[in-house]
């Protein structure tokens, strides 16, 4: 027994022994050591941050920063972020055979120096992951800058980018220079400046179709929206441009991109209204219920949002604000229970806000205000919290804002039988969308016309030019209706 505990134990401590000699034997290859020195060489490192305990006294694996390969010795990762390091970014520094990750970004460089040597590549590259974005252009005078994009065509295992605050207004071919690198899965180019591109389309973007994420905000890009790429990025799930010049219509070609989760077009020139999109629909595809953010917000885009956009059931944040959008909330907007931040600020909505949206559990930013929204303001959690605004509707009323008036009180006592009508409506409207979408949709599109011509007569009652029997009579006649067309 206690030979067999011996025999353990000394196997354990000899395999031990063995690991850590192991990583004491693995030295640094000193044609990488030359190549990280003359990197250094170029910076000024005020701070005396990681790039100081880079001294040829100590194995170059040692230094703070640098990662080795545990078997071979070569470096394979250099990671100086956010080092306050300014100077020369030496990028020779990419002929490390073996480096397959470098991150230099939240630098203050001045010089961006790029060897014309960088072509010669005499082995296949696995740099991975780079990046060298810099804040600098937006502060102040020192900028970063490239004539062109052209040295990345050796880089083709790339699979993220980022290049943002880096100024290529030299650069007009940087959607072709892209194009090159067949596994890019991630370009992040905000900032860069890039207002003088040219896509062409004669080139086939074959390779840009691995792009999943695509960052191009504030670059000052004057464009119509659908002379964009999106017909050559179908696997994107995220696309900001936000804060460019990009003007015209929303295409329906946009669609095409089935598979976004985050579309940030806020901060341009749109106009027009949303797409339907749905062509007597065979594209139901379109619906892609894995969306969870859409912003649209600070342009000039008008008409009513399509109701596709409110059976977006993963959508967590919807920013609509800034834009002159007109129409009601829709009831269903309580089937968005993955909601948490909803701005419908500083455009034309009406109506009041459905009851249906003191369901949205989630719901932890919520911004109506300066609408023309009317009504009580429903009773919820989430609807009178914290960080609910309904300022700039003279007239809504209740809790957060004033009281009701007792005068304004009549619709309330009138609404009750109308929120259980709009209950049987719904229901009978999901019936409509279990049969299949197609009677969904004009389910849909015809309870909300009922209920608004409804609501008109309503108020024509409220302001007493009708009479009761007229609300009664036209209620109960067009519920039968609906049903009928549902059945
Ligand atoms: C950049 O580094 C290379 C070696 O990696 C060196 O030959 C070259 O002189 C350096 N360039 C500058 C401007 O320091
Ligand atoms: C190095 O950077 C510091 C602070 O950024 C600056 O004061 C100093 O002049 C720089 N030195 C050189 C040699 O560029
Ligand atoms: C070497 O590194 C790899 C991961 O990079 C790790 O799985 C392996 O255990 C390491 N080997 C030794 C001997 O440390
Ligand atoms: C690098 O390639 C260019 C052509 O692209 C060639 O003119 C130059 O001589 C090469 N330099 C080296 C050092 O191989
Ligand atoms: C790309 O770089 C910019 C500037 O440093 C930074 O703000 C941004 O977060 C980076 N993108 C990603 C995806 O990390
Ligand atoms: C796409 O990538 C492949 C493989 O790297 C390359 O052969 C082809 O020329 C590229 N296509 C374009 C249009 O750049
Ligand atoms: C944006 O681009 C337009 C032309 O496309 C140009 O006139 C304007 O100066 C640019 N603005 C900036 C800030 O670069
Ligand atoms: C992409 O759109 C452009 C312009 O709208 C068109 O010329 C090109 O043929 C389209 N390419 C594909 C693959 O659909
Ligand atoms: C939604 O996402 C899930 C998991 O990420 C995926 O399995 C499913 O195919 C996606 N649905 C669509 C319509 O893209
Ligand atoms: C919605 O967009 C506007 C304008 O772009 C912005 O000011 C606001 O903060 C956004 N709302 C949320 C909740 O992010
Ligand atoms: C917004 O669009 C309308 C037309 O829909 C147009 O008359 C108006 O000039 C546009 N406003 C701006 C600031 O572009
Ligand atoms: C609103 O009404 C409640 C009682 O219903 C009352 O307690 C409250 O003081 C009123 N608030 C205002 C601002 O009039």
């Amino acid at each position: 027994m206690s030979l067999l505990l011996l025999l353990l134990l000394s196997v354990t401590t000899f395999h031990k022994s063995l690991s850590s000699n192991d990583h004491k034997f693995v030295q640094c290859n000193e044609k990488d050591e030359e190549t990280l020195l003359f990197f250094k060489k170029g910076i000024n490192d005020s701070s005396h941050g990681k790039i100081s305990t880079w001294l040829t006294e100590k194995d170059c694996c040692t230094w703070e920063g640098v990662h080795c390969d545990n078997v071979t010795g070569r470096v394979t990762e250099l990671d100086l972020h956010d080092q306050n390091l300014a100077g020369e970014i030496n990028l020779s520094i990419l002929k490390l055979e073996f480096l397959s990750y470098l991150d230099l970004c939240e630098n203050e460089f001045d010089v961006l120096n790029i060897p014309a040597t960088l072509h010669n590549f005499t082995h296949p590259s696995s740099l991975f992951y780079l990046d060298l974005s810099s804040f600098a252009f937006l502060d102040s005078g020192s900028t970063l800058h490239m004539d062109n994009l052209d040295w990345l065509s050796p880089f083709s295992s790339l699979k993220y980018l980022n290049l943002s605050g880096i100024d290529l207004h030299k650069e007009t071919n940087w959607l072709q220079a892209v194009n090159t690198l067949p596994s890019l899965l991630d370009l992040q180019l905000s900032d860069c400046n890039l207002n003088n591109f040219i896509i062409n389309p004669s080139i086939e973007f074959s390779n840009l179709s691995s792009l999943v994420t695509l960052d191009l905000s504030r670059n000052n890009i004057t464009s119509q929206l659908k002379n964009l790429f999106f017909n050559i990025t179908k696997d994107l799930t995220y696309l900001n441009l936000l804060g460019n010049n990009i003007y015209g219509e929303i295409p329906p070609s946009l669609q095409n991109l089935q598979n976004f989760r985050h579309l940030d077009l806020s901060w341009n020139q749109l106009q027009g209204s949303i797409p339907y999109g749905i062509g007597q629909e065979y594209s139901v595809d379109y619906i892609n219920p894995n969306r969870t953010i859409i912003d649209l917000s600070a342009n000039n885009l008008s008409g009513e949002v399509p109701l596709e956009l409110f059976q977006l059931v993963q959508l967590q944040t919807l920013n609509l604000s800034h834009n002159n959008f007109i129409g009601t909330i829709p009831k269903m907007i309580g089937g968005m229970k993955k909601m948490e931040s909803l701005d419908l600020s500083n455009n034309k909505f009406c109506g009041e806000i459905p009851q249906s949206m003191s369901l949205l559990n989630f719901l932890s930013y919520l911004n109506l205000s300066y609408n023309n929204f009317d009504g009580k303001i429903p009773i919820g959690t989430q609807l009178q919290g914290f960080d609910a605004s309904y300022i700039g509707n003279p007239k809504l009323c209740g809790a957060p804002l004033n009281n009701c008036t007792t005068k304004e009180e009549i619709p309330e006592t009138a609404t009750s039988p109308k929120n259980e009508d709009g209950g049987s409506i719904r229901e009978s409207l999901y019936q409509g969308m279990g049969v299949g979408f197609a009677a969904g949709f004009w389910g849909i599109c015809g309870s909300l016309f009922l209920i608004r011509k409804w609501r008109h007569a309503f108020y024509r009652f409220v302001d007493g030019v009708g009479d009761k029997l007229y609300v009664t009579l036209m209620v109960i006649m067009q519920i039968a209706e609906l049903l009928g067309r549902q059945h």
